[in-house]
């Protein structure tokens, strides 16, 4: 066999061409066969030798599409079957995208723990972020200003601001139940069960509060009016075919521009009012970011504080939502744990006649039961099952990663893949949890608990601390247990998410017994954070108690 010359290709595709224009059947038949043409093409090259040093490509049937569904639907799936086929390290094809997944805490410690010019988080996530917080913050700046904006931020969510957003949650949550319609049942004193959809009531009330401490009082006051639609719209930009598709020409993508631009616009009316002193200047979190100055010596603009404030809102939104979404569902699959957390708030906090006096945000962080509850929820249901980088130079990973039989070789992970990490599959794996797919409390309320010592395993030898440039956090990339990630990346909202949800929670606790009336929802891994399939109905009745 001899390959033909080029003049001969190009007879060829010249004689083609005039048959397939002459008759245009032939056309439609060559058009409609090139779909299984590709799939074939596709399937043959997986069959062909590999390049060794390559990690291995999960198999797939249609290029471009690759793995998407499978992943898509059901990621928790799709790695424990690839892991099963392929070890812990393997590449598989995201609509175009290659993305190389390093399972378990040895695989997340590889990821999270790595560099940021060679795991880059900006290139994984600006184009879908950055239209929705807006410009010069987060992923749409060099990394080292990212992380004093993240150091800013921390130093406003602390000490005194929390010991105050505590009665200002608390109010906003009782205020919900005593006016929602959702709760007019508890509003007739009515002793019947009537039911709310934990993930509809959850992300109100997720909203309502985040807007009242971290926002200010302009925008929670804005929030039963014009505010609402905007942030649905805007919110509406942080789909998954935005992530795979950053910028469509849909109505979705339009309404996401006007309303970034809307809100921007009106935090911005806000800061300028405040610093000419049309209005006075609040001490709360926009107060203190138009304080602050860069290591280069500038004030932070005033477009960046507005787009910090949207960005604090949008990051801890879903992640919040969901999160007590779960826990809510959780503890009304079991309404002995909902009287074990009424008994720890009455122990601590009851009064004589029934009603409770205020939690301060210290004790707060001293009641067992509560803590476990959140802590159980976020292994079970890490709002971000995926965390991924965009790969700046060809990164080498120890073959013995992948399997520890596979002892002494290396995988190159290629410039312009993705890497992804995942904190549910080791906060899921039996190897480390028992029964991980037990909701039990106790094993973070006993001392010698299992989740303890599972952990203890893992943890940083030496408790190692570091600053990436926003304050001393402990490293945390070797451990199974990572909801809120690790590394340079971690998330800086991880005691305010505890304060809004303990709140939250014991408030709703306070006020209602509560159960579930079908059995325990699944998973829904369509929307960008896992929320609860419907129906996810809690039943809740008032508490003879409740004043
Ligand atoms: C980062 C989870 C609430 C702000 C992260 C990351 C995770 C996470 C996993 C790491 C992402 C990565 O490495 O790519 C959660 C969970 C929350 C929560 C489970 C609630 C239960 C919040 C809240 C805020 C917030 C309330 C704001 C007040 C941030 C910020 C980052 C971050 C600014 C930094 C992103 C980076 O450095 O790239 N969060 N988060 N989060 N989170 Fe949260």
């Amino acid at each position: 066999f001899t390959m033909p010359s080029t003049d001969a290709w190009a007879g060829y595709f010249a004689q083609a061409g005039t048959t397939l224009s002459d008759n245009p059947s032939y056309l439609l038949l060559a058009l409609g066969s090139f779909p299984i043409v590709a799939v074939v093409l596709n399937v043959l090259n997986q069959f062909l030798p590999k390049d060794r040093t390559r990690p291995p490509v999960v198999f797939h049937w249609f290029p471009f599409i690759g793995s998407a569904i499978h992943y898509g639907m059901d990621p928790l799936g799709f790695f424990l079957s690839c892991r099963e086929k392929y070890g812990n390290v393997f590449t598989f094809i995201l609509l175009g995208r290659k993305v190389t997944v390093a399972l378990g805490a040895a695989g997340n410690n590889f990821i999270l723990g790595g560099k940021s010019n060679v795991f880059n988080a900006e290139d994984a996530y600006t184009h879908f972020t950055t239209p929705v917080f807006g410009k010069d913050v987060v992923y749409d700046c060099p990394n080292d200003k990212f992380m004093e904006q993240k150091k800013f931020i921390k130093y406003s969510l602390t000490g005194d601001r929390f010991r105050e957003y505590v009665g200002m949650i608390t109010e906003e949550v009782e205020g919900f139940i005593k006016k929602d319609e959702t709760f007019a049942a508890y509003q007739a004193n009515s002793k019947e069960w009537a039911k709310f959809d934990a993930v509809e009531t959850l992300s109100q009330i997720t909203i309502l509060t985040a807007a009242r401490t971290l926002q200010g009082k302009e925008v929670r006051d804005n929030l039963d009016k014009t505010f609402a639609h905007l942030y649905s719209d805007l919110d509406g930009g942080f789909k998954p075919i935005n992530f795979l598709f950053p910028n469509l020409p849909l109505e979705s993508y339009r309404a996401r521009d006007r309303a970034h631009k809307k809100i921007a616009d009106f935090y911005i009316d806000i800061i300028q009012k405040r610093k000419s002193g049309t209005t006075e200047n609040v001490d709360d979190v926009m107060g203190y970011l138009m304080q602050q100055k860069y290591r280069n010596g500038q004030q932070i603009p005033d477009h960046e504080v507005a787009h910090m404030l949207i960005a604090l809102l949008m990051a801890g939104q879903h992640t919040s939502s969901a999160t007590g979404a779960w826990a809510t569902l959780h503890i009304a699959e079991n309404p002995e744990l909902v009287e074990v957390m009424y008994a720890e708030q009455v122990k601590h906090f009851g009064n004589p006649d029934g009603s409770f006096r205020e939690m301060t945000f210290e004790e707060m962080r001293d009641l067992p039961v509560l803590d476990a509850v959140i802590r159980e929820t976020l292994r079970m249901h890490p709002p971000i099952h995926s965390i991924m980088r965009g790969v700046r130079e060809d990164v080498p990973v120890p073959t013995s990663l992948a399997s520890p039989d596979k002892e002494g070789g290396v995988y190159i992970i290629p410039k312009g893949n993705y890497t992804l990490a995942s904190p549910i599959m080791s906060q899921m794996d039996p190897s480390i949890w028992v029964h991980p797919e037990r909701f039990e409390t106790a094993r973070w309320t006993d001392p010698e608990g299992f989740a303890k010592q599972a952990l203890r395993t893992y943890d940083d030898k030496d408790g190692e601390k570091i600053d990436f440039g926003f304050g001393l956090v402990s490293k945390g990339t070797e451990s199974p247990y990572q909801p809120f990630g690790a590394g340079r990346h971690r998330c800086i909202g991880e005691q305010f998410a505890y304060l809004q949800l303990g709140v939250v929670l014991t408030t709703l606790v306070r006020h209602l017994e509560m159960k579930l009336g079908a059995p325990f929802p699944g998973n829904d891994y369509t929307t960008m954070i896992t929320m609860p399939l419907a129906p996810r109905d809690v039943y809740y009745r008032r508490r003879p108690t409740a004043v």
